[in-house]
């Protein structure tokens, strides 16, 4: 379990905004003219307490999902090179500011020790804790002896000021569809027991709601229905992610909003009932959650599309 503590999003160096209000209110009345003022005064005492109200004291996370590596770095699946694509989306994480970094499976397309210690490797710059969590595609076995390395961590809940954040696996080890077990249904329970008063997030690779390609919803979480059931005794859970279904996916089950995050290689075409591929580019989720609560996120994606992937391919 890790705690982090929330930061201000004002640079220390300027006034603050009470600070401002104040020092424009005296100005104000030393003038002469202070019934004319008197509109203006109203007007910034209005901004004063808009501004007290709306303090964003926020953290920032990034979600990345599916990157798919493998052993040989010139590797492709379906003619995309992940590792290609993964640094160009590392690049443009290069301008992002966040506090810390969230693998949501699939890290690996072959399972090999080379492919979750290049992850490290290529990670490692950006100096911040990063989390995962295995897909279909990873070997749990090689990642328990790999993780922790670099800033790779095994942890799988993180405590923040007023939210936490539990990560799951939802792997069924030999198949592409997933399961949340008693094991994982029991930690996730304790974790919300633990910290009732906190907003929670909950994070797992399979996808817990049919995205409409008939294809994709046989291989999601085939435990779905127990798990919203779940839900419905924690009202703090304020959103669900995942990846698997290399697409970005939004919508609401239960009032719980949910979120999938486009994969770092190749794209699924939504809305198609047969495996098909789309051009849209690879990207990524940030992720900002506020002392108060609230949630925003929007999903950052590449100028273009790295690679160039197999137009006849009929499944991966
Ligand atoms: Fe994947």
């Amino acid at each position: 379990m890790i705690h982090y503590s929330l930061r201000d999003n004002k640079s220390k160096n300027w006034m603050s905004p009470k600070q401002r209000t104040k020092n424009s209110i005296l100005i104000l009345i030393n003038r002469r003219s202070a019934m004319i003022k008197l509109p203006m005064l109203c007007l910034l005492y209005t901004s004063f307490f808009w501004m007290e109200t709306m303090k964003d004291e926020f953290v920032r996370i990034v979600q990345l999902s599916d990157i798919h590596l493998f052993e040989n770095p010139e590797d492709s699946l379906l003619g995309v090179k992940t590792q290609e694509s993964f640094a160009a989306l590392l690049e443009m994480l290069k301008k992002e500011e966040f506090s810390f970094i969230i693998l949501s499976g699939d890290l690996s397309q072959d399972g090999s020790d080379a492919s979750y210690l290049r992850i490290a490797k290529m990670l490692k710059p950006f100096q911040v804790p990063i989390y995962c969590i295995p897909g279909n595609h990873d070997n749990t076995k090689i990642m328990a002896r790999v993780y922790p390395v670099e800033n790779i961590s095994n942890h799988r809940h993180i405590v923040l000021k007023n939210w936490h954040i539990i990560l799951l696996n939802s792997q069924i080890p030999g198949s592409v569809e997933g399961y949340l077990d008693r094991s994982q249904l029991h930690y996730l329970e304790h974790c919300l027991q633990t910290y009732p008063e906190h907003h929670a997030i909950i994070v797992f690779h399979h996808h817990p709601i049919p995205v409409g390609s008939a294809w994709l919803d046989k291989l999601g979480l085939t435990n779905a229905n127990e798990f919203w059931q779940l839900t419905e005794n924690y009202p703090m859970i304020t959103a669900v992610l995942f990846g698997h279904v290399h697409m970005a996916v939004e919508g609401k089950v239960k009032n719980i909003p949910y979120y999938s995050t486009p994969a770092g290689c190749i794209q699924f075409k939504p809305h198609h009932d047969a495996f098909s591929l789309d051009h849209i580019p690879q990207g990524f989720r940030i992720i900002e959650l506020y002392s108060n609560g609230k949630l925003k996120t929007e999903v950052k994606r590449l100028p273009k599309y790295i690679g160039h992937f197999d137009q006849g391919a009929k499944g991966y």
